[in-house]
Formats: C-alpha cells, structure tokens, sequence
C-alpha cells in the first residue's frame, strides 16, 4: 500500500519555529520516524511539504493516480482552505488529519476544521505521536 505524507506551510520550519508549542523535533525527523514506522506496517510512503495551497492540492489530485491514503497536516490551511478538503473530496482517498498540538485548546480560530469532515478522523496534540498514530489509523483502516 502507498500512503501520501502531506506537510502544509511553515512545516518545514519545524525545529526552530514556536518549540514550546511544536517541539524540537525538525520535519526530517518526523518523517523518519514515519518511515521506521512504514517498515513494520510494510507500506510504502511518499513526503511532501508545501507553503503554497495550489501545489497542495496538484499533490492530492496527482495522488489519485496510486494512492490508498493521504496523511495530512494542513497546518493554517485547515482553518481557512476550501480549495483543500475540496481537492480531498474530489480524488475521495482516505485521509487522516494531524496536528502537532491540540488545535482545540488554542485560539478561536483554530478550533474548526474545514478538512476534518471530510477526513476519517483528526488527530491533534500529541507532537510527532499524532502523525504516528494518524499513520496506524489510516493504515488499518485502508487495509480493513
Ligand atoms: C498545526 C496547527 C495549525 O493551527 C497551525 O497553523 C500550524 C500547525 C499543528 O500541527 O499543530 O501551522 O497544524
């Protein structure tokens, strides 16, 4: 099975941007733990990070070709993009919603999700463990 790892804008800062809120840990090293992940569940995995809402969306669109799943933070694009949740609705893959922190206990303007209706849940708060635990969901639930 392959799975789409979809990063949104100022991911790729990870490491160095707000660590008391997102951690320490850069983008890379979450990606590799999703990789030693992909091992044990023997799925393949492919990444992509973008701070453009278009190139996000020609990478859903272009995962339609060969994909079972698509992992996605959003990033500020949950809160605000249409054009994304309607990219996912459109190629209708299953997709799973991450967020590092929990978007429920921030700002107001964090707490609705335009993807999460549309994705088969959300996982939020947990640091590099909601991607992990968002990959396993997606992952048994593409395979059951
Ligand atoms: C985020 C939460 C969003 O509200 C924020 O805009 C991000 C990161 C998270 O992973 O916690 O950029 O998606």
């Amino acid at each position: 099975m392959n799975f789409l790892v979809l990063h949104g804008p100022n991911l790729n800062l990870l490491g160095k941007r707000e660590p008391a809120i997102y951690g320490s840990e850069t983008l890379a090293e979450i990606n590799s733990a999703l990789e030693k992940l992909s091992a044990e569940l023997e799925c393949e995995l492919s990444f992509f990070q973008s701070n453009a809402e278009g190139e996000l969306i020609n990478a859903i669109q272009a995962a339609a070709q060969n994909c079972h799943g698509i992992l996605i933070n959003p990033a500020a694009y949950t809160h605000t993009s249409i054009a994304i949740r309607d990219a996912l609705s459109a190629v209708g893959i299953p997709c799973v919603e991450v967020h590092l922190s929990n978007i429920h206990s921030r700002e107001t303007f964090r707490h609705s999700s335009l993807v999460a209706p549309i994705a088969i849940g959300q996982i939020c708060g947990f640091g590099r463990d909601s991607y992990l635990l968002g990959l396993r969901a997606l992952f048994n639930y593409v395979k059951n």
